[in-house]
């Protein structure tokens, strides 16, 4: 799995007694990059868990060919990738499992909340089971058991019937959400290209086999100290950016349950330089152009660092 992603995945594996084996990633997809992935198997591993990163299926396709000549489990992250599709499949059904996330942060929210996808029928029996304290209650509410008992170890996983009526609100929206990010990031898009020209910065690289949903805009800097210029500039002017992640390999929990297999140097490069911009459904198209304008304003300055 990438350490250029949220804690979630990594956790869900240690949880479950298994040890994250993080891989590096490609410095222009963002996703995990194949090559380093295949170098990582060894007689130990289990599954892949890959990120689609701002909604980019760039790789998976490789990474499906991966799996299936080595006999490994695939699982999709696709807590950013919500109606997003590669070569018009949609993203989450490529793995025999995916998980979606509607945390308040995500195009489709319920405030905090997720989804598991299972694509492998064999799996389904007992991801329900799992999901309902451990019990067949699934079973015995279809009239197939007289009773419900303990069959498992689980945990309540199910969404309350309040949580989910706002989250089918939100599913039946979706297009028109996902049509208006697309809008505010092609406007960011357009806008900062001259900036990448000039050589400010690096805007996102997607191939045309990606149909992505808008959810995250984000530019790449030469290094951490124009970031830091950046962000600092775009404050005083009342504007929030943001950068994600910490590399997960080099957090304090990272340290201690995983390991990482080959080099790391484009997370910790790409950690270092990547600034989200503002992306969020109440954006306006004046709010984009003022955070283009001030981000121009302050990349024409010279980087104290
Ligand atoms: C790649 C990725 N996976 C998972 C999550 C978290 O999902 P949740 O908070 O629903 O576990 C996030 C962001 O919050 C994320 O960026």
């Amino acid at each position: 799995m990438p350490s250029f992603t949220f804690v979630s995945a990594a956790t869900a594996v240690v949880l479950r007694g298994g040890v994250p084996v993080f891989v590096d990633i490609n410095p222009v997809s963002l996703n995990l990059d194949p090559a380093a992935v295949e170098g990582a198997i060894t007689d130990a591993t289990k599954a892949i868990i890959t990120v689609h990163y701002a909604s980019v299926g760039t790789g998976i396709d490789r990474l499906v060919t991966l799996c299936q000549r080595h006999g490994l489990i695939l699982i999709e992250d696709a807590a950013h990738a919500v109606g997003a599709t590669f070569e018009g499949q949609p993203l989450g059904s490529f793995g025999q499992m995916a998980t979606l996330s509607f945390h308040e942060t995500k195009n489709v929210i319920s405030g905090e909340g997720g989804a598991l996808l299972i694509n492998d029928p064999e799996l389904i029996a007992r991801a329900e089971v799992i999901s309902d304290k451990g019990t067949d209650r699934a079973r015995f509410e279809r009239g197939e058991t007289q009773k419900y008992v303990w069959q498992d170890v689980g945990s309540s996983f199910r969404a309350s019937e309040l949580t989910s009526a706002f989250l089918l609100a939100q599913l039946e929206e979706q297009d028109a959400i996902v049509a208006r990010r697309r809008e505010l990031w092609a406007r960011y898009h357009i806008a900062l290209e001259s900036h990448e020209i000039r050589g400010g910065l690096l805007r996102p690289n997607i191939s045309q086999s990606c149909g992505t949903n808008g959810h995250i805009y984000y530019v790449l800097l030469s290094d951490e100290d124009k970031r830091r210029t950046l962000i600092d500039g775009l404050k005083a002017q009342g504007i929030h950016a943001v950068f994600h992640y910490v590399p997960l390999h080099d957090s304090p929990a990272g340290r201690r349950y995983s390991r990482t297999a080959g080099s790391m140097a484009h997370t910790v490069s790409i950690a270092s330089r990547i600034l989200r911009l503002p992306m969020h459904l109440g954006l306006t198209n004046v709010a984009v152009d003022r955070v283009v304008t001030a981000l121009g304003e302050t990349l024409g300055k010279p980087s104290d660092g």
